[in-house]
């Protein structure tokens, strides 16, 4: 009998840094599963191209990062609910010549915080940034019924085209949903910040003011890789801070069990990375 791999890539732009394809092949490993998964740089240029090769050499599945997660969901022919609501994703699988669309960053982002003891039902979370990021998480922390969402972003144009698609969601949860621009955030404690801005690429100053943190705050940063300013803020103010390291893997883990139906162990893949000297 001959074994015949699956075939699995992550594209996007850039692409050489990613740890998909590792974290895939360590799932993988937990059942016995013959994959390959490689990581292809494309733009949004070349986008539609690219899907069209991908389905005539047969790949199974992909993973969309940035900058495609929009155009993915513009492409894709079937749509889960949660791509719609958030027009993202982030996961394709490929069957019968079709594309069908998942986005796995909510549920990932959520697993991770409830992994690290954060229950965000009832708190007062402060989402920053108002971009791609932020829009394919915020259904999901609304699901979690906080008892209050506040959105800022440097832009605040921005938040009010946010608040506007994410209004009625929110009534329908019963989620109190407000937004204001960066430098008007009251001071009134948040319980959890979450940093969905890009702003550790291109800055050596926080997204937010210091007076939004202390020491009870759980300040989490979607960016992996790198010790952000707004990681280094709540550091110096002593609040306890993650980085999105965590977020990867479980929303690699959703991807894993949407293509294998399978879910992976998730416990051990930091100190394999780490192990392999990937992290
Ligand atoms: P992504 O898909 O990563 O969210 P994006 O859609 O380009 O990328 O959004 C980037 C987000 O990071 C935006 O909210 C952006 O703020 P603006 O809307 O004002 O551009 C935010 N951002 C990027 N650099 C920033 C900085 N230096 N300070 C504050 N916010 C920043």
């Amino acid at each position: 009998m001959t074994l015949i791999s699956k075939h699995f890539a992550v594209i996007g732009q850039p692409i050489k840094h990613s740890l998909s394809p590792h974290i895939h092949l360590l799932f993988a490993k937990q059942f016995e599963l013959l994959i390959d998964y490689e990581k292809v740089e494309v733009n949004r240029e070349t986008l539609l191209n690219r899907l069209d090769k991908f389905k005539s050499k047969k790949y199974s599945g992909l993973n969309v990062t940035l900058p495609l997660k929009h155009d993915a969901y513009l492409l894709c022919q079937e749509l889960s609910e949660k791509s719609k609501l958030c027009e993202s994703v982030n996961t394709i699988s490929i069957k019968d010549n079709q594309f069908h669309g998942d986005t796995t960053d909510g549920i990932g982002l959520i697993r991770d915080l409830t992994k690290k003891g954060i229950n965000l039902n009832q708190a007062r979370i402060l989402l920053v940034g108002a971009g791609g990021a932020a829009n394919a998480v915020i259904a999901d922390l609304i699901e979690c019924s906080p008892s209050e969402l506040h959105l800022t972003n440097r832009t605040i144009e921005k938040s009010m085209v946010m608040e506007a698609h994410w209004k009625n969601f929110a009534e329908k949860n019963s989620v109190s949903l407000n937004i204001s621009g960066n430098h008007g955030v009251d001071s009134s404690n948040y319980d959890v910040i979450i940093n969905a801005t890009s702003a550790g690429f291109s800055s050596n100053i926080s997204p937010i003011e210091d007076i939004l943190v202390n020491k009870k705050t759980y300040c989490y940063d979607m960016t992996y890789g790198m010790e952000t300013p707004f990681m280094k803020q709540a550091i110096k103010l002593n609040a306890t801070v993650f980085d999105g390291l965590g977020m990867l893997i479980e929303q690699a883990a959703e991807s894993f069990h949407i293509w294998h139906k399978e879910k992976p162990e998730t416990n051990k893949i930091k100190s394999e990375l780490k192990l392999l000297k990937l992290i």
